[in-house]
């Protein structure tokens, strides 16, 4: 059995506590803090950057993973490394030379991932994959927090597994959008390695006891 990590997304936390909200992950059991970034143009939706992450990696006791939703990510690569990020994850479909910035951004000092959208097949990374360190699988078109699971996800876990074997590649499998404890025993099961969660953390009556609910959810 591989190791379940369990990375909270502050979209869903309350802004206004965020400072507890990031005392609430670093007692629980997870393992990285996801932050989303997104601009309002690679998705419709803008959420929140360099600034805020700055701040929240202060507090952070734990790996900070960025996900960038954002159109030329290389123009930001190092203001991100700057803001605290140790991955950092770039979209697939936002990059015209995804080598290129895959290597940018391990040049930076920081583990480098890569997002595919819920359309985009995994045998696209087929020439990058042992060059990556995360593969993120959208489980929801990116955007927003507390939309529903896509069913097909599954399948595209044990594909990018495959791949992942047939390339002697090392990348840790990350699966965000619609995850709760409904859903994680069977993605883990799929082959995920960390699973994504904000609403479901965020929005339960107890946080730590859910990351908890996660972070066993293989057994
Ligand atoms: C969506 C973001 C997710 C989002 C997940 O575009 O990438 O990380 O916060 O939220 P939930 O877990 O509520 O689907
Ligand atoms: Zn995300």
């Amino acid at each position: 059995k591989h190791p379940v990590l369990v990375a909270p997304s502050l979209l869903a936390a309350n802004f206004l506590e965020l400072g507890k909200e990031v005392d609430m992950v670093n007692r629980s059991e997870a393992d990285w803090f996801h932050l989303d970034v997104m601009d309002g143009r690679f998705v419709p939706n803008i959420s929140y950057g360099l600034p805020v992450i700055a701040q929240i990696r202060k507090k952070a006791q734990k790996p900070c993973d960025v996900h960038l939703m954002i159109e030329e990510p290389e123009k930001y690569a190092a203001d991100f490394k700057k803001a605290g990020a140790d991955i950092l994850t770039v979209h697939f479909e936002a990059c015209i030379h995804l080598h290129r910035n895959i290597q940018q951004i391990k040049g930076l000092g920081m583990k480098a991932g890569v997002a595919l959208n819920p359309h985009t097949p995994v045998g696209m990374l087929e020439n990058v994959i042992r060059d990556i360190d995360v593969v993120l699988i959208m489980s929801v078109n990116p955007g927003f927090g507390g939309q529903t699971f896509i069913e097909q996800t599954y399948q595209k876990i044990r594909q990018l597994r495959q791949l992942i074997t047939d390339n002697h590649a090392h990348a840790l499998i990350e699966v965000d959008g619609g995850i709760g404890t409904d859903n994680a025993g069977q993605l883990i099961q799929a082959g995920a390695n960390v699973l994504v969660a904000g609403s479901a953390i965020f929005s339960s009556a107890d946080p730590e006891k859910t990351i908890h609910a996660l972070k066993t959810s293989a057994q």
